[in-house]
């Protein structure tokens, strides 16, 4: 029997089967090929690549094609600010920075603050625009280049953005809404209207260049959605459709399938969370694929594979041969549970406590990051 799983924009649940996701969602594997195409240009390969993390695509191919030929592409990613950003956001934008070290590329970051008022009834208009500036910190924090990232509140960029999505509106049907998100008559107007605005930064740079300019969009895959539209309608309206490059979700602490949720507290690390909040929440909630008995373990051994601090490593320890004697120990029972939860533990103590001091060194130069009209 197929196992059951949901992956929307606005929902994740269940054992995702990501091999499916490419069939389902008609996209293309990263295969050994396109990463070394990517490695001739970056001269490396991030571990995200290098573990297929960064695991499906779009026309990524073409991306390089055109960047070959001189015609360099900018990046689009985003966020819907509905409340404090948790480590999973971080992936894609970890990734993304390398994308714009090693391409010299532009960065687009839409903060998608009208989205979360549309579709929580719970934030109020003035909180989830403030939201968008406090998730901004993060972003800046990760060491996207000044001059070259540019930060806008949908509500604070809407004179720009409305008069684009005007335009994508204009092509888009209430049936392929609701085909392509499943909405239904219960879903409120601005929730349909919505995607119109995740499409804009697709190729607003060509409209203000006044020039066509590739754009690559590297997010996980429950996004996919809202760009198989975008490339629907870009070029109805003249433009590139936009490539993407998608990554898996990094799972809930309680693990060990589905994606960190922001909304389920103990699930979840935020990246302004002291250390030693981490720390407890490791100790209690990570899902261990270790044995009943520190006996049962040292005989049979761990496994690896469900366990939520041994995956977490994989986003985030960057050394192959280390991760790789992680990986041997547990699975023979050398390494305990603890000693693992340990080793992830120290690894994001330190990534936090350099990241919240970054945080706040963000908060004077973010007027340099942010565009607004
Ligand atoms: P949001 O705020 O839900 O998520 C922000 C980014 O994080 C990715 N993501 C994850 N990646 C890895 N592991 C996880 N557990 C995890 N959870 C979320 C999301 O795919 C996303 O890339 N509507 C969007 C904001 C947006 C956007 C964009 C995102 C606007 N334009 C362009 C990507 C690209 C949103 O609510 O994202």
């Amino acid at each position: 029997m197929e196992k059951s799983f949901t992956v929307t924009p606005w929902k994740v649940e269940g054992d995702i089967d990501y091999n499916r996701l490419i069939k389902d969602f008609g996209t293309e594997p990263v295969n050994d090929e396109i990463l070394q195409r990517i490695k001739k240009h970056a001269g490396e390969l991030h571990h995200f690549l290098r573990r297929k993390i960064f695991f499906s695509h779009r026309d990524l191919n073409w991306i390089l094609d055109e960047y070959e030929k001189g015609n360099k592409f900018y990046l689009y990613t985003g966020r819907g600010p509905s409340g404090n950003t948790h480590i999973g956001h971080l992936v894609p934008w970890i990734f993304t920075k390398w994308l714009q070290d090693k391409f010299d590329a532009e960065l687009w970051f839409q903060m998608t603050d009208d989205e979360k008022y549309l579709f929580n009834e719970r934030l109020e208009l003035e909180e989830v625009n403030k939201l968008a500036y406090e998730n901004a910190l993060d972003v800046i924090a990760l060491g996207f280049r000044q001059g070259k990232t540019f930060i806008f509140s949908d509500i604070d960029y809407a004179k720009t953005l409305y008069r684009q999505s005007l335009r994508v509106a204009r092509k888009l049907t209430v049936s392929t809404a609701k085909a392509v998100f499943g909405f239904n008559d219960s879903n409120n107007v601005g929730q349909l209207f919505f995607t119109s605005v995740q499409s804009v930064p697709s190729f607003l740079p060509s409209v203000l260049k006044g020039k066509n300019v590739p754009c690559l969009i590297p997010h996980a895959i429950d996004q996919d959605a809202h760009f198989r539209v975008t490339r629907d309608i870009a070029p109805k309206l003249g433009y590139y459709k936009p490539a993407s490059i998608h990554c898996r979700f990094l799972p809930p602490l309680t693990g060990p399938g589905g994606k960190m949720s922001a909304s389920v507290a103990e699930t979840a690390i935020y990246t302004t969370d002291a250390p030693e909040i981490a720390e407890r929440k490791i100790r209690r909630y990570a899902f261990s694929g270790g044995r009943d008995t520190i006996d049962e373990h040292r005989r049979k051994g761990g496994n690896p594979d469900i366990d939520v601090s041994y995956q977490w490593l994989t986003f985030f320890e960057e050394s192959d041969e280390k991760l790789r004697n992680i990986y041997d120990d547990y699975k023979t029972g050398a390494l305990l549970t603890g000693e693992l939860k340990q080793i992830l533990i120290e690894k994001l103590s330190a990534f936090l406590k350099k990241h919240q001091e970054n945080r706040e060194k963000a908060r004077k130069v973010l007027d340099k990051f942010i565009i607004r009209d």
